[in-house]
């Protein structure tokens, strides 16, 4: 059990790269077969490895007109529709389980698709002060043992009062995907990353000159992984980019108030290792992972 009680994920975008499948549903209730064989929607995962990981409640964002359908599935079935999974238990435990869990979810509305640190933002009377969880919507994740968001849950045991980010290692072809970070190994933890810079989809000029990390090969760097635990700060940093219309391409973009974040208060990364991200936000990246995904 962690001792973060809340998590968020936005699922607000606009799936433009999944047009014209996302125009029908969005993107985060796509259909995934996890490696037991069930058919879930994306998102389900999501509530799934939240519930495993001990998180108390799970705010999703939203655009406004949205909650109604994916309330309709977090809740699970109506009775009758129940009382006909009876012959396979298995989707009769699941659905129960999705009912109970059902309740632990909330929601919050981003009535303009600003970006991903402007989405963040609307989670602000949902966390009221704590630090939370934030899982990008889009992805999933798999740990081994313990999944990914138990893992950086207790990394924050390291890192208080600052934030910490998951991170993976990732080659200079795929700097212009992630957000990309230098910083110092702890000695007393190597996994474990004091963060001197962040900077959103470096060119490979930049990564190679300033985002070093020690024990990386050459052309190697340390990028989000998708998991972030944020200190309550980042909402601060958030309401004065959005107030001074600090966008970059044209978005409010969290990366840019982490690295705000970092200059003010410190920051932390814990490499992952083990675990495994699985994106499904293009089609190749959806073809693939769902391949993947559904592999034990
Ligand atoms: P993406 O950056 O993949 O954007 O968002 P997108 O809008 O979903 O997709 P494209 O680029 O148009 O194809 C990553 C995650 O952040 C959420 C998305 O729903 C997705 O889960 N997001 C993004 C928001 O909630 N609001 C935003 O304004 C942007």
């Amino acid at each position: 059990m962690s001792s973060i009680r809340k998590a968020v994920v936005p699922v607000a975008g606009l799936g433009t790269r999944l047009f014209p499948a996302s125009h029908a549903v969005k993107k985060e209730l796509f259909p995934v077969v996890g490696p037991d064989g069930i058919a879930r929607a994306l998102l389900h995962y999501h509530l799934l490895d939240l519930d495993a990981a001990g998180f108390e409640e799970v705010c999703i964002i939203v655009q406004p007109g949205e909650e109604e359908a994916i309330r309709a599935y977090v809740d699970g079935p109506d009775d009758a529709y129940l009382g006909r999974l009876e012959k396979n238990p298995e989707l009769h435990a699941e659905a129960l389980r999705m009912r109970e869990f059902g309740k632990r979810v909330r929601f919050a509305v981003q009535h303009e698709q600003e970006g991903y640190g402007h989405a963040v933002h609307q989670a602000r009377d949902f966390v009221d002060g704590e630090p939370f969880l934030l899982c990008l919507g889009d992805h999933l994740f798999r740990g081994s043992p313990v999944p990914p968001a138990a893992e950086l849950a207790r990394a924050w045991s390291h890192s208080a009062p600052c934030s910490v980010s998951a991170v993976n290692r990732i080659s200079a072809d795929q700097l212009k995907g992630y957000g990309t970070i230098a910083g110092r190994r702890l000695a007393r933890n190597p996994k474990m990353i004091e963060v001197s810079r962040i900077i959103e989809k470096p060119d490979p000029e930049t990564a190679r000159a300033s985002l070093r990390v020690d024990g990386l090969g050459d052309d190697e760097f340390l990028g989000w992984f998708g998991m972030h635990l944020l200190s309550p700060s980042i909402f601060e940093v958030l309401a004065r980019m959005i107030r001074d219309d600090i966008r970059d391409k044209g978005e409010f973009q969290l990366t840019r108030a982490q690295e705000i974040q970092r200059e003010q208060e410190g920051y932390f990364a814990l490499e992952m290792t083990a675990a495994r991200r699985f994106d499904f936000g293009t089609p190749i990246d959806y073809l693939a992972a769902l391949a993947d995904f559904a592999m034990p």
